[in-house]
């Protein structure tokens, strides 16, 4: 079981890592687990130079090569955002541009995620959503959410985030094992 991970936050240990890694805890030991931290990746946004059209691969070089290469290996892939002016980080709206050329690449890849935020999460669930299912993913988890409550506020006062993170973690595994019967 290869699962990439992938933090959209800029804050390392914030929020939506915290709920991260709930999900991840629910994988068993042999699990393969690939961390992103996305803030720490040196990037660009989608330059619609349209090379990839005729290239078949995105050209530009930068970190997005190691994340394409990490999302080619991966059975998995975990997204955790934080709401971000009412939709995903910067940083996660650059990287999905960037997969643009991927299509077919990620089909049938199992996708989670995990936000986080204080209210206007909606968009934010449906971006990544979108993402996931563009890509043909078989879209799992059972749609976690962290409330802060107040602003850049902690997820001590929502009992149900983690528990739901996790239990994200729990339906991309049973996913997988449905995936993977003989
Ligand atoms: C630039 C910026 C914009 C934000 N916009 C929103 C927003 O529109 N809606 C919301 O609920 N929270 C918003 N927040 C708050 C974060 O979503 C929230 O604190 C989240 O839990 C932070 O997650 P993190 O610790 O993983 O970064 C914003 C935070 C920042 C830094």
């Amino acid at each position: 079981m290869k699962i990439l991970a992938i933090y959209g936050s800029p804050r390392r240990e914030g929020n939506s890592a915290q709920m991260i890694d709930a999900a991840l805890n629910a994988f068993p030991p042999k699990a393969e687990i690939h961390r992103i931290y996305l803030a720490e990746m040196k990037f660009s946004a989608c330059g619609a130079c349209r090379e990839c059209k005729i290239a078949g691969e995105c050209v530009v070089e930068d970190d997005m090569q190691a994340i394409y290469k990490e999302m080619l290996w991966a059975e998995i892939i975990l997204v955790g955002s934080p709401t971000q002016f009412s939709d995903v980080s910067a940083d996660i709206k650059k990287m999905m541009e960037r997969t643009w050329w991927m299509k077919g690449e990620l089909k049938n890849k199992i996708g989670g995620y995990v936000v986080s935020g204080r209210r206007y999460m909606e968009s934010t669930i449906n971006t990544l959503q979108a993402f996931m299912l563009r890509h043909k993913m078989i879209l799992g988890g059972n749609g976690a959410l962290g409330y802060t409550f107040t602003e850049m506020g902690t997820l001590e006062h929502d009992p149900l985030a983690l528990n739901d993170a996790r239990n994200t973690g729990l339906r991309l595994i049973e996913l997988y094992e449905l995936l993977h019967r003989p």
